[in-house]
């Protein structure tokens, strides 16, 4: 029973002590990552913060603005060790049921173009690119555009 248990994701609330275990997972998968500011100002700022555990570990976490009827999805990412595993589309699923629990009619959110994984992953769950804007991501060279994608909650 115990090695079932571990085998399925839990999710709990982020807290200011996950900050630094969060931080160094952001800072070996993106080039351009979330500092500690920018998670602790999401804390402090009452959005959605919430991590996902595997056996105590944290694997994943996704960071959701809602208000008024729609979800901003501003951070979604799987720790490089565990990623392509299937753990990308169940946190999404979860973040999904979120904004539906929250009464969101809509999810938004930015990606870089670049970032086929992302663009894959939320394509095959139902998002579409409705808009790009321009130069909105630092990139090694200049500014990179986000492709802004959406997903309708019926
Ligand atoms: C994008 C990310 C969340 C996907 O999570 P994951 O656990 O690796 O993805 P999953 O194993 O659940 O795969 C789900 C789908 O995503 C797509 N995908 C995931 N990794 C991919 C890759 N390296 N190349 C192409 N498609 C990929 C595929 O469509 C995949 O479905 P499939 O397995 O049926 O082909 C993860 O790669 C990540 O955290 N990347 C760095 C941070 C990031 O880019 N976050 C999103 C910013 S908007």
């Amino acid at each position: 029973m115990s090695a079932l248990l571990d085998n399925l994701p839990l999710y709990r609330h982020m807290t200011a002590d996950d900050v630094d275990t969060v931080t160094a997972i952001e800072n070996k998968i993106y080039p351009h990552p979330w500092t500690r500011g920018n998670f602790s100002d999401s804390l402090n700022a009452g959005y959605h913060c919430w991590i996902m555990e595997l056996g105590g570990e944290i694997v994943g976490y996704g960071v959701i603005m809602i208000a008024v009827g729609e979800a901003h999805l501003l951070n979604m990412s799987i720790a490089a060790e565990w990623q392509r595993r299937g753990l990308g589309r169940e946190l999404l699923k979860f973040v999904v049921k979120l904004a539906r629990d929250f009464l969101a009619h809509k999810i938004y959110l930015e990606v870089r173009p670049s970032n086929i994984a992302g663009r894959r992953l939320y394509a095959s769950a139902g998002f579409s690119e409705i808009a790009t804007r321009r130069g909105y991501y630092p990139a090694t060279r200049g500014r990179e555009d986000a492709v802004i994608m959406e997903l309708e909650l019926k």
